[in-house]
């Protein structure tokens, strides 16, 4: 398969890389810097932000067919603020890339993925469950509620063109985003990840779910 992955320099994104080279895949890695130590992956600059930067994304990948798209890139600018803290300023950067670049990854990216009929994987999380609304981080929960509702809309729209879409919470993972008090290591997170991407189909499209397999209220 030919895997492509957003965020790949650090954290869930590059512990993903790392398994899908395992599993033999050949693995796109995306990062807004190319200054990556991971050199037995092909790396794409991008920056979901910059339109700019997702032009020259879309057009790096002309003629490459894609089996998998994972739409990992994220920030959770208003972590540890008080919500009276957070501005729109950290509310337009928290959409601007977990939600907006989501979109327009996914949007680069689907001739791509319509040459193989390929899937897309969404990592949001379970904090934008509106279900589950404990409150705070409203910027973060706000922009991951969105990403998981743009996958679930897509999911119904691709379906037809035989592309499945999920959208994943990784769990709360030991990384720079998720901190050294997280619950569980990025090897848990990203074998229950792969797992789960592995039994994504057009069946089970439209799926919100753990990890560890557990379905998601949105
Ligand atoms: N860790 C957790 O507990 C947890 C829980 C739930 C969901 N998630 C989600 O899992 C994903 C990965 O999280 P993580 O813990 O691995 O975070 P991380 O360690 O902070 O890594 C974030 C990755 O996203 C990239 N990124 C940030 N802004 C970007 C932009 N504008 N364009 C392109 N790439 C950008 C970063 O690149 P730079 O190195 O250039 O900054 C980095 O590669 C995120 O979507 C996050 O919301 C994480």
């Amino acid at each position: 398969m030919q895997v492509l992955i957003t965020g790949a320099n650090r954290g869930i994104g590059a512990a993903l890389a790392a398994k899908a080279q395992m599993m033999g895949h050949h693995v796109i890695g995306t990062a807004r810097n190319l200054t990556s130590p991971n050199e037995r992956i092909d790396w794409l600059q991008l920056d979901v932000t910059s339109p700019e930067s997702v032009q020259n994304f879309a057009k790096s990948l002309q003629g490459r067919a894609l089996d998998m798209l994972i739409c990992n890139a994220g920030v959770y600018p208003d972590k540890g603020l008080d919500s009276g803290d957070i501005t729109a300023e950290i509310m337009q950067n928290a959409f601007q890339v977990n939600t907006i670049g989501v979109w327009e990854t996914i949007q680069a990216a689907l001739p791509n993925l319509r040459a193989s009929k390929g899937k897309i994987a969404v990592i949001s999380s379970n904090m934008g469950s509106s279900a589950r609304a404990p409150g705070g981080s409203y910027a973060y929960r706000a922009s991951k509620a969105a990403a998981t509702n743009l996958a679930c809309n897509l999911a119904t729209d691709l379906k037809p063109e035989g592309i499945a879409v999920g959208s994943y919470h990784p769990g709360w993972v030991r990384t720079d985003m998720g901190g050294d008090s997280a619950e569980i290591s990025l090897e848990e997170s990203v074998n229950g990840l792969w797992d789960r991407f592995t039994r994504l189909s057009l069946k089970t499209t439209g799926v919100f779910e753990g990890y560890d397999g557990e379905a998601l209220r949105f």
